[in-house]
């Protein structure tokens, strides 16, 4: 089953709670949450504060996505918060191995995330350690980006790693996804689904989860 991950980054925050609590009761499968330095990426989000706000009122998975410079400062901070899966780029940790295992030893699933322009080689001496993989489909920091088309190469090179090797990583997939392309960022081997602007932009989030199943169906 693909899963449906919308990222608040494009929700209401002045009605942040109302805004989850209907995307839970709309019966996606997880949140992703974009965590945002103003170093690492152009903008700045939120912390673990808030990420712990928001485990007290949802029962979904949380999906943290660390845009951030240096994450090792922050990685105990964010599993204290009550994240399920704590995500790293692979362009801001010197000491990869080491973060993606402070991650998992501390009961998390690891996730590493790369940029459009880092190839899916690099990926090579790290995979066997982690739980997912966030290929992102847009340069990360802002919302409401299109998808760079050769994502979808990636994603199928990705798959191919994983078989091939006969690993359980989850492949995830970031950035300009929509009701339109959903089903070709699927069936390139994406089983996680971000979708930010898409899906809080939606009239009616029950509406449009039902329909992204139906499309997936079959997956
Ligand atoms: C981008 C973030 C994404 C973003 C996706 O830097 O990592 O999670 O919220 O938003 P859309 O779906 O609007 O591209
Ligand atoms: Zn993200």
């Amino acid at each position: 089953m693909v899963r449906i991950a919308p990222s608040i980054l494009s929700a209401d925050f002045m009605r942040l709670g109302e805004e989850i609590r209907a995307a839970e009761s709309a019966g996606v499968d997880m949140l992703h949450l974009d965590i945002m330095d103003g170093h690492f990426v152009p903008n700045i989000t939120i912390g673990p504060f808030v990420v712990e706000a928001i485990r007290k009122i949802t029962g979904l998975p949380l999906d943290v996505h660390l845009m951030i410079e240096d994450p090792d400062r922050y990685i105990k901070d964010f599993i204290a918060a009550g994240c399920d899966f704590l995500t790293v780029h692979l362009e801001s940790c010197v000491h990869l191995h080491r973060s993606v295992h402070w991650i998992k030893d501390s009961g998390v699933k690891a996730g590493v995330s790369i940029n459009p322009a880092t190839p899916i080689w690099s990926l090579d001496n790290i995979i066997s350690d982690v739980d997912n993989v966030l290929i992102m489909s847009v340069n990360p920091g802002f919302g409401g980006q299109s998808f760079i088309p050769q994502a979808l190469g990636k994603i199928r090179m990705l798959k191919g790693m994983v078989m091939e090797r006969g690993l359980s990583v989850y492949i995830e997939v970031d950035g300009g996804i929509k009701y339109e392309n959903a089903k070709d960022v699927a069936d390139a081997g994406a089983e996680i689904l971000v979708m930010g602007s898409a899906f809080f932009n939606a009239q009616d989030y029950r509406i449009l989860t039902s329909k992204l199943r139906e499309r997936l169906n079959g997956k």
